[in-house]
């Protein structure tokens, strides 16, 4: 049997190159070698809250994206969380092993929760819903940027509190970072993270934005005060953008831009996110036009995945001595 990788994103905000090159285009890469589940993280979504009407629209256009972006939906399976109730049926089962401090530490929490006027109980219990999704499929590959590092941490612990408590249940998650691209930098602030909901116009490309939005987004990136690119010292907002380009054309290393004036190198970082995103969205745009294929793909994908999730939610009641 192959092994099972799984990884989510959530629809909410617009996807963007950080999402791409952290997450999407590592998906595509190793679907092949795995039994992949691709999943659209609603419930997460909902921590915060989401209009409707705009959360039912975003769950197709993301999985849309999946599908432009590489992911072929005859070799793994595409899902919406949501549709697959034991996703929110193992998150409670994993919430009663879960000791309150480990949630309290996560930094993702720390960082919402300053920016919410009243905290939910979902934005806490967050993490335990992902664990739940990959302990769900017992996947042993999950593929993510840097920023999920601690949420898969907690995930092991989480199973290893478990399988501790209760025998040997779950499978250990391993995490799996992209080699280019783990973590993209805001172009307004190199120093923070690309984010779906930092508000700035020039803080993020989307992954739907045009040619000559990305142009000006990156024309007007911040970096330092020098002319010319310098490799031994670069600055961060410089580095990000070499780091960008050469995720999008890996033929872009440091010594083939050296001493170039910056100028010239942000054009040459905006022709080769030019030409990475132009094919995905001209893809999105074909599979957009066809609103029935969509929904027949997340169909499929649901009932690939359903039997793997039941199978598991009767192990872990039958080993927590639930009624099953
Ligand atoms: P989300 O929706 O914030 O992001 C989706 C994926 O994109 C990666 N990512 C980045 N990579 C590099 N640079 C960036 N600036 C950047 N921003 C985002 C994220 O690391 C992620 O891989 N909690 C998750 C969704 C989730 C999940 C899961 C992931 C729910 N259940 C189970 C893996 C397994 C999240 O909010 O991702």
């Amino acid at each position: 049997m192959k092994a099972r990788v799984l990884s989510g994103v959530q629809p909410s905000g617009q996807l963007h190159i950080g999402n791409y090159l952290g997450a999407l285009k590592n998906w595509a890469e190793i679907q092949g070698h795995y039994e992949s589940i691709f999943c659209i993280v609603d419930l997460h979504a909902i921590t915060v809250y989401q209009k409707p009407e705009e959360l039912s629209a975003k769950i197709r256009e993301t999985a849309a994206l999946f599908i432009a972006a590489g992911i072929d939906p005859d070799q793994s399976s595409i899902v919406v969380q949501s549709s697959v109730p034991g996703h929110a049926e193992l998150a409670w089962l994993l919430t009663c092993v879960t000791p309150l401090g480990w949630l309290y530490r996560m930094t993702q929490f720390k960082a919402k929760a300053e920016k919410q006027e009243t905290v939910g109980d979902g934005l806490l219990q967050y993490p335990v819903l992902m664990a739940a999704d990959i302990l769900i499929y017992q996947a042993s590959i999950v593929p993510v940027g840097e920023d999920q590092s601690q949420h898969l941490e907690l995930a092991r612990d989480i199973a290893q509190r478990f399988n501790s408590l209760y025998g040997e249940t779950f499978v250990m998650p391993a995490t799996h970072l992209p080699t280019v691209g783990a973590r993209i930098m805001g172009l307004d602030d190199p120093t923070q993270k690309m984010s779906k909901s930092a508000a700035g116009a020039g803080h993020a490309i989307a992954l739907l934005d045009d040619a000559k939005v990305i142009q000006k987004k990156i024309a007007r990136a911040t970096t330092d005060s020098k002319p010319a690119i310098d490799t031994e010292e670069m600055g961060p907002g410089i580095a990000n953008l070499l780091t960008i380009a050469q995720a999008c054309d890996s033929s872009l290393t440091k010594e083939s831009v050296a001493g170039m004036r910056y100028g010239d190198f942000k054009k040459r970082v905006a022709e080769a996110v030019i030409a990475r995103l132009e094919p995905i969205q001209q893809r999105y745009r074909e599979i957009t036009a066809d609103a029935a294929y969509i929904d027949g793909v997340l169909e499929r994908g649901r009932q690939h995945v359903l039997p793997i999730a039941e199978d598991t939610i009767s192990k872990v009641k039958r080993a927590m001595g639930l009624y099953v």
